[in-house]
């Protein structure tokens, strides 16, 4: 089905493994049009309650676009390319259903963008995360100047942006990129245990939690007022009337996602 993603479903989580190990998972055409179609089958996908992004070996999550594919681009090309990028993250990021990434390596360039439109992250030991462009002559095209802003503030990463400088998964855990850091092989297995709570609330609720918080980003919204729309919404859900009946029945509640 995906030329570049390994999938696996269970318990309602679909896990999608980035799979071009050889080439360290680098994000070239092929993997945005599978990133772009995976993320409409998390969104159309009743069984699909959340979904987790992690890269295939030991050694990288992903280490960044394919810069294979820059070689000979114009500006309108590179702005086209950049442009798409963008559009596949924010389709991550603006997915109602939690999309978790499970860094397990190197996350550079492309693939810290990646990982940072995920609505959160976990990372193993080993990850090293950095935005490594200005090597290249180029800066982040996919909201890594925007993103890493928001996650880690402005000082931090403008010296990441302008220095290229890789930072460790300590570092990025004390930074507030990451939630948690692992051991490379329990990895997978935490960051599944959140899931499998987040699984368990009423997935509108989940829905509306991602879009209030992410419109604390989108100057196009007032979150505020988002957040009122949100709160609202959820009081004509059967789930919400569950919820709340199930509390004071002194019962776990059975969430349908309606
Ligand atoms: N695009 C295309 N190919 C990439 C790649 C990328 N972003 N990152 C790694 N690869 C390829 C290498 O070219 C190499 O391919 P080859 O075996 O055909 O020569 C293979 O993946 C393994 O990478 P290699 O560099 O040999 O591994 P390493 O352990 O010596 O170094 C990195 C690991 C991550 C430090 C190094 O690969 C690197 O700096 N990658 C580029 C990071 C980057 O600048 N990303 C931002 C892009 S905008």
């Amino acid at each position: 089905m995906y030329s570049t993603l390994l999938t696996e479903l269970e318990n309602g989580i679909l896990t999608i493994t980035i799979n071009r190990p050889d080439k360290l998972n680098a994000l070239n055409k092929d993997v945005f049009t599978d990133l772009n179609n995976v993320v409409d089958e998390i969104n159309n996908t009743e069984a699909i309650k959340s979904a987790i992004i992690t890269g295939s070996g030991s050694k990288a999550f992903v280490a960044g676009a394919d810069i294979t594919e820059f070689g000979g681009l114009n500006k309108e090309q590179a702005m086209a390319l950049a442009k798409r990028g963008q559009d596949i993250f924010f389709k991550i990021e603006n997915s109602p259903k939690p999309i978790v990434a499970a860094v397990n390596g190197f996350a550079l360039g492309g693939g810290c963008e990646l990982a940072m439109a995920c609505h959160f992250r976990l990372c193993s030991e080993n990850a090293k995360f950095g935005q490594p462009e200005v090597n290249l002559g180029l800066i982040p095209g996919y909201g890594g100047t925007q993103r890493l802003v928001h996650l880690i503030g402005k000082g931090k990463a403008m010296e990441l942006l302008m220095s290229a400088h890789m930072i460790d998964a300590n570092e990025a855990k004390q930074l507030g990129l990451v939630n948690y850091v692992t051991t490379a092989e329990s990895l997978i297995e935490h960051t599944k245990k959140i899931l499998n709570i987040i699984n368990t609330k009423a997935p509108l609720a989940v829905a509306g939690c991602i879009k209030a918080a992410n419109a604390v980003f989108d100057e196009t919204k007032n979150g505020f007022a988002e957040e009122i729309k949100e709160f609202g919404n959820c009081f004509v859900t059967d789930d919400m009337k569950e919820g709340t009946t199930a509390f004071l029945e002194k019962r776990k509640a059975d969430f349908k996602g309606r």
